[in-house]
C-alpha cells in the first residue's frame, strides 16, 4: 500500500482542487492519505474532512501543532500503514497525477526512492530569480557538506516517493523544510537506486508559500546540522587550514624571490603559485583526503593543478566583474577567494580525490 504524506499549512483554498484531482486518479482508493496539518487557521482540516467523506476517499487527518513542515512529515511517516510512503505538497505545484507514475517507476526500476525532480533534462521551475540562486547555492552546499546526496540534482525536492523500510533504524530530526535531504543523510538506501524524473514545477496559483526569509535561514542552518552528522565541516575546515598556509607559501616565496633572488616580480609570482598549489596538493593529500587516495599520484596531482588554474581564472572574472559593478575590489576579491575556495574544494572532492 501506498501512504501519501501531504503537509499543510492554510491551505483551505488549495485543499477543494487538489482532492479534486486526486480523486480522478483511479489507483487512489487503494491508498491512504495523511494529512499533517500545522493548525491551519483557515478551515484546512474541516475542508479536508468534508471532501474525503465526498469523494470517500482513505483519508487521516493530524493536526501537528507547533510543528515545522519537516517534523510534520515525520509525524506522518509514524502514522504511515503502507510500505510504500509519497511526500507531496499541498498547493498543486506538484502534480497528483504523477504520483503513480513515479511508484511505477520505484517498483519497474528496483528502485529505493524515486523524485520528481527540477534539475534533470527536460524539467521546468516556475521560481523567481531570486529564488533560483538562493537554491543553487543550496544545492552546492548540499553536496559539499551532505555527501551521501552527492549524487542527487535535486536534494531539495519536496515530491518524492520511497520505500519504508529505509526509514528503519533512521533516527530523523530535521529542521525546517528540506525533509529529503534529512532522508538522505540519514536513512538506509542504495546509492544507486535512486532514480529522479523531471517534472514541471508549476507556479503556485492561490493561497501564499510559506518558504520565506527565515526559512531560507532555517534550510542552512539544517544543513550545517547535517553536515556536524557527517563530520564532513571537519574536512572543509582542514582544506581551509592549509589554504591558508599556500597563501602564506605564496606571499613568502613571491617576496623572497622578487627581494633577495632579484627576479622579476611576475615571474616570482608564477613560482609561487605553482609552489603553493603542489604544497598544498600534497598536505591535502596527506591529511584532508588521505583515505580517499587511489590511483596514480601523479594523476591527482594533475587533476589539482589544472582544478587550481581554473579556479584562477574565476577568481579573476570575479574580481572584474563584482568591481565592475561599482563595489570596492578589495571586497570583491574576498568575494572571489570564498568563491574558488568552495569550488576548488568541491573539486577535490568530486574529481581530484574521488
Ligand atoms: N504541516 C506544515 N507545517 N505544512 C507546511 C508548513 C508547516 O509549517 N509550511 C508549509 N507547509 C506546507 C504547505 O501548506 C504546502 O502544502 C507545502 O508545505 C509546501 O509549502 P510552500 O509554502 O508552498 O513551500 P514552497 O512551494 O515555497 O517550497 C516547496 O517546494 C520546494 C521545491 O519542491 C517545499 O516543498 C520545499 O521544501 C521544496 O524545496
Ligand atoms: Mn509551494
Amino acid at each position: 500500500m501506498l501512504s501519501i504524506i501531504i503537509p499543510t499549512k492554510n491551505e483551505a483554498s488549495n485543499i477543494g482542487k487538489l482532492f479534486n484531482r486526486l480523486n480522478k486518479i483511479k489507483k487512489i482508493k487503494n491508498s491512504e492519505i495523511i494529512l499533517v496539518d500545522s493548525d491551519s487557521k483557515d478551515n484546512t482540516r474541516t475542508l479536508a474532512k468534508k471532501l474525503s467523506r465526498k469523494y470517500k476517499l482513505n483519508v487521516r487527518i493530524f493536526n501537528t501543532g507547533k510543528l515545522d513542515l519537516s517534523n510534520s512529515v515525520v509525524f506522518g511517516f509514524k502514522k504511515a500503514r503502507g510500505d510504500m510512503i509519497c511526500v507531496m505538497d499541498a498547493d498543486l505545484q506538484h502534480p497528483p497525477e504523477m504520483i503513480f507514475l513515479m511508484l511505477r517507476k520505484l517498483e519497474k526500476e528496483k528502485a529505493d526512492i524515486v523524485i520528481a525532480s527540477r534539475f534533470v533534462k527536460g524539467a521546468k521551475i516556475g521560481f523567481s530569480a531570486q529564488r533560483v540562486v538562493v537554491s543553487k547555492i543550496y544545492r552546492f552546499l548540499a553536496k559539499i557538506f551532505v555527501p551521501k546526496s552527492q549524487n542527487v540534482r535535486d536534494p531539495a525536492a519536496g515530491f518524492f516517493v520511497f520505500r519504508k523500510k529505509i526509514l528503519k533504524n533512521a533516527k530523523l530530526e530535521p529542521v525546517g523544510f528540506k525533509i529529503l535531504l534529512e532522508i538522505l543523510a540519514k536513512t538506509e538506501y542504495g546509492v544507486d537506486k535512486i532514480v529522479e524524473i523531471p517534472f514541471s514545477f508549476k507556479e503556485r496559483k492561490k493561497g501564499k508559500s510559506k518558504f520565506n526569509f527565515k526559512q531560507t535561514c532555517v534550510a542552512f542552518k539544517h544543513l550545517l546540522k547535517l553536515s556536524r552528522t557527517s563530520k564532513e565541516h571537519k574536512r572543509f575546515l582542514k582544506f581551509c587550514i592549509i589554504g591558508a598556509s599556500g597563501l602564506i607559501i605564496n606571499e613568502g616565496l613571491l617576496w623572497t624571490l622578487t627581494e633577495f633572488a632579484g627576479l622579476f616580480y611576475l615571474l616570482s609570482s608564477v613560482i609561487a603559485i605553482e609552489t603553493s598549489i603542489l604544497s598544498n596538493f600534497v598536505l591535502n593529500d596527506i591529511w584532508t583526503f588521505r583515505r580517499e587516495r587511489k590511483g596514480r599520484f601523479l594523476k591527482r596531482m594533475f587533476k589539482f593543478n589544472i582544478a587550481r588554474i581554473f579556479a584562477l581564472f574565476i577568481n579573476l572574472g570575479i574580481l572584474w566583474l563584482l568591481t565592475t559593478i561599482g563595489i570596492h575590489y578589495l571586497i570583491s576579491n574576498l568575494v572571489g577567494i570564498a568563491m574558488v575556495t568552495l569550488f576548488t574544494y568541491l573539486s577535490s572532492l568530486l574529481w581530484v580525490w574521488k
